[in-house]
């Protein structure tokens, strides 16, 4: 008799303890980067195409700032769009320093190219 209430002390401890650590997810995400990002910028492309195009190949760069990528969304493109549209799609075709020819985007063509870049400047 004795030993029975410290042990419904314990479950009733437990449960609450895995309660709130049940919560704990929650929390972490809404102070997540990436979402608080797509509250002012997008983070990802509205069209199905380009975001596919997107999610396979520019964003494992751009999307965390590899290699010193300038990442999407962030004014980190400004510098990067005064060069102008056509230098910066022959740079992506080309390749530049850590920037692989075609930004590893096989399937891309200079329109889709254009629309990556646009959106990652945050202009789209
Ligand atoms: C393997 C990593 C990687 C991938 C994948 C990648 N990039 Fe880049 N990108 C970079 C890096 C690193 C730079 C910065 C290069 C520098 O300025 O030295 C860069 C720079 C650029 C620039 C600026 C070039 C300039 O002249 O300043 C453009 C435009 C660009 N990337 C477009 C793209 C597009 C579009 C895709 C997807 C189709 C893509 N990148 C995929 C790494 C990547």
């Amino acid at each position: 008799m004795n030993k029975l209430l410290p042990t419904a002390l314990i479950t009733t401890l437990m449960l609450t303890l895995a309660a709130c650590s049940g919560e704990a997810p929650e929390q972490s995400q809404a102070s997540n980067p990436p979402d608080s990002m797509s509250a002012s910028k997008k983070s990802m492309p509205e069209d199905p195409d380009l975001k596919s195009l997107y999610t396979q190949s520019c964003f494992s760069c751009h999307g965390t700032g590899a290699g010193g990528a300038p990442r999407t969304g962030t004014s980190e493109w400004d510098s990067r769009m005064a060069k102008g549209m056509d230098t910066l799609i022959d740079n992506t075709i080309n390749g530049y320093n850590g920037m692989p020819p075609l930004g590893m985007c096989m399937d891309c063509g200079e329109e889709e190219f254009e629309a990556l870049i646009l959106f990652m400047a945050g202009q789209q």
